[in-house]
């Protein structure tokens, strides 16, 4: 009896330990890039040829046409689940759904061709040297500045008659492609195209607490600012989760190829600003300021972004590195729970669950979202490179 007592106290000890053990970043990478894979093998078999993934909420699957803005979304994950797991299935899927998108290189109706073209035929040409994607990536470099007013200094991002000229904070991000291509080919325009542009976002975009707001209307015959406004926020001074997202994303990623410290600097007090507003468990709600806080809707596709975003800065910030990595950590840990991460074969075949897209126009709203799955997995990817556990 004794014996069997010893046994049974040893067998609970091993089970309490086993439960209570954090589990290593690099068992729950590997984790979530098998489920990932998964997902993206059961999507492919889901999409119509041609069409992209758009959204899954309420028992709905939306896709869209390629001309939507996050079509480079979805062959982005699959290229970083390649990247990570050499896994050829992933390789053939990434390749045929960034081809499939190469009339968007002369798709000029939108700033979105840098999220297009640079998250899938930018990542198809770093992992395979592909020229012909080269090709494509300088093509739709060349198409996006068309769409530049060197008297605004910026890149025009809609074209709505609502507006004269609309530039949001989300259009940083486009000038990944812009730097990259300037870089290849040696282009001093493009260079000091995107330069200006984010010049003109750090100069008119922000606030003194580092926020900041989502839409500016400008002249485009004087380059005055007409209108600070918001679109996907809850209210034009509020801070829109996602926005204060592509800004940390789009300055630090502007730092990496200049090394300008105003672009460090800015991406420094975004990054504080946006810790200052996160939960305990690092994903933030919709926007910063939403009055219904802690009933709101959370958003993982900016915790995604964030969680990226700090990865890298705070390789180029020794002083802060630990904390944004700290935070990076958690948002990853709480992105690879059972609240977030979806079983195979439900969501609609997305990765991650609870985004919101657009919550005053009443769109996707708490729903999996297509580039919450790709930053995810580029957060993933980009721990695993700091060869950390
Ligand atoms: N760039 C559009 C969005 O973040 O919803």
């Amino acid at each position: 009896m004794k014996r069997y007592l010893l046994t049974l106290t040893i067998a609970l000890c091993a089970i309490t330990l086993k439960i209570e053990a954090k589990e290593s970043m690099t068992s729950l990478t590997n984790r979530v890039m098998s489920i990932a894979i998964k997902h993206c093998e059961n999507m492919d078999k889901a999409l119509e040829p041609g069409r992209s993934p758009r959204y899954f909420g309420e028992g709905k699957f939306a896709d869209k046409d390629i001309k939507w803005w996050c079509s480079g979304f979805y062959p982005g994950t699959m290229w970083y689940l390649y990247e990570n797991t050499g896994n050829e299935q992933m390789l053939a899927l990434a390749k045929k759904h960034t081809e499939q998108l190469s009339p968007l290189q002369w798709y000029n109706k939108n700033h979105d061709i840098g999220f297009q073209i640079f998250c899938s035929y930018g990542n198809g040409y770093r992992l395979t040297g592909n020229k012909a994607y080269e090709k494509v990536i300088r093509n739709a470099s060349a198409t996006l500045i068309t769409r530049y007013n060197p008297t605004v200094g910026s890149i025009r991002s809609w074209d709505s008659k609502k507006w004269k000229y609309a530039v949001i904070v989300d259009n940083m991000m486009n000038l990944e492609m812009l730097m990259w291509t300037a870089n290849r080919a040696k282009d001093k325009n493009l260079r000091k195209i995107a330069i200006t542009h984010a010049n003109t976002t750090l100069r008119n975009h922000f606030r003194e607490d580092f926020s900041s707001y989502h839409l500016l209307d400008y002249n485009p015959e004087n380059g005055e600012v007409l209108i600070r406004q918001t679109v996907q926020g809850y209210a034009d001074d509020s801070r829109w989760a996602r926005g204060q997202a592509w800004g940390l994303y789009g300055f630090t990623m502007m730092y990496r190829f200049t090394k300008d410290a105003a672009y460090l600097k800015q991406a420094q007090g975004i990054a504080d600003m946006i810790i200052g507003y996160l939960p305990k468990d690092g994903i933030p709600y919709w926007d910063f300021n939403a009055p219904d806080i802690p009933k709101a809707p959370r958003d993982a596709s900016a915790g995604a972004i964030i969680a990226s975003a700090l990865i890298e800065l705070s390789q180029f910030l020794p002083e802060k590195s630990e904390e944004y990595l700290a935070v990076a950590e958690r948002q990853l840990r709480t992105l690879a729970s059972k609240k977030y991460l979806a079983p195979v074969g439900t969501n609609g075949n997305f990765i991650l669950r609870h985004s919101v897209g657009h919550l005053p126009g009443n769109s996707e709203v708490d729903v999996a979202l297509t580039y919450a799955d790709y930053y995810f997995i580029e957060a993933l990817t980009r721990w695993s490179l700091l060869g950390k556990q």
